[in-house]
């Protein structure tokens, strides 16, 4: 089996329930304490292995090469400055193996039709695919790193999953499982965006996957699905006729930063966790809490 080594990251969506704050800017580029969402999920899959890193871009989205190019004026001045803590910051966003190809999703189609871009880069190879708006703080290297193990022992695709609450279902594409002989989960059935009284489970697909390549023919021919946009979880659905697809309940924690409460529980946990902040930043929200009464009663 041949290990994983391209990540697709596909970022050309609109970011609506981020508006104003994503009108010109893509939410990927949202900075958790210091780093943008897009930085967590690159380091995340170059952890998996991956050596190149595909980025399915569309309008508004010139800041995300930018971030990953280098800055020549930027390290020019840090380094005359004699900043060169921040000099090795900014130099070392990505190692020098990895390469980064942005190709463009002329309209926002659906995330189905953003994989299905990245179809000529990523050819005949199993492909991870990052959502860079879960930010996941995972164990065991990363929820991406798990996953490619199980991809490389098991050679089939490989869907993260989280319980959610079933009310929640609506939100997700959810899957209904079954447990395999080696104890990992086999999805029997798939659905996008299920009322929660129609949903087969509440264990929910979330922004991490491991694709054969055989997903981009299923793409293909995959028409418009839920909200009237080519849906990932309706081709997956037409790969489960042919071959078998696993879940994994990936051991970490997803914070949904594509929602507003999502990206500030990780803002609040990152900032706790910061080597420099933390400290201070806990003795900040402690003073703060004693007086919460008076911040949330307005
Ligand atoms: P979302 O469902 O989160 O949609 O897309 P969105 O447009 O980004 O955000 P909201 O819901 O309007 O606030 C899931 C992922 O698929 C990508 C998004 O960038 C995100 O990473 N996507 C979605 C595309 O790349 N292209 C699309 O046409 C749609």
């Amino acid at each position: 089996m041949r290990p994983l080594r391209k990540a697709v990251f596909p970022v050309a969506g609109l970011g609506t329930r981020f508006l104003p704050a994503t009108k010109a800017n893509p939410k990927e580029m949202l900075p958790v304490v210091d780093k943008p969402l897009i930085q967590y999920a690159a380091e995340e899959a170059e952890a998996a292995g991956a050596e190149a890193l595909v980025f399915v871009t569309g309008r508004n989205k010139r800041s995300i090469p930018d971030h990953f190019d280098k800055a020549y004026e930027l390290e020019a001045e840090l380094a005359a400055a004699g900043k060169d803590g921040l000099l090795a910051v900014v130099q070392n966003i990505l190692p020098p193996e990895v390469s980064c190809i942005y190709l463009r999703q002329a309209e926002a189609l659906g995330l189905g039709h953003a994989v299905l871009c990245a179809r000529p880069v990523v050819g005949d190879e199993a492909f991870a695919v990052i959502l860079a708006d879960d930010l996941i703080a995972g164990g065991d290297g990363g929820c991406t790193a798990q996953m490619a193990r199980i991809y490389e022992r098991h050679g089939c695709s490989v869907v993260a999953v989280e319980e959610v609450p079933p009310e929640d279902t609506g939100k997700y594409g959810i899957v209904e499982t079954r447990e395999g002989p080696d104890g990992e989960l086999r999805v029997t059935s798939i659905v996008e965006k299920p009322r929660p009284e129609e949903a087969p489970s509440n264990l929910a697909v979330v922004g991490r996957y491991v694709l054969t390549p055989a997903i981009f023919d299923k793409l293909a021919h995959t028409g418009r699905g839920a909200g009237g946009e080519i849906q990932l979880t309706d081709a997956i659905s037409a790969l489960l006729e042919d071959e078998e697809v696993i879940a994994h309940p990936f051991a970490g924690r997803r914070y949904d930063c594509g929602s507003k409460l999502g990206y500030l529980q990780a803002t609040v946990e990152y900032g706790l966790k910061h080597p420099e902040l933390g400290r201070d930043f806990a003795a900040y929200l402690r003073q703060l809490s004693g007086g919460m009464d008076a911040w949330t009663t307005g």
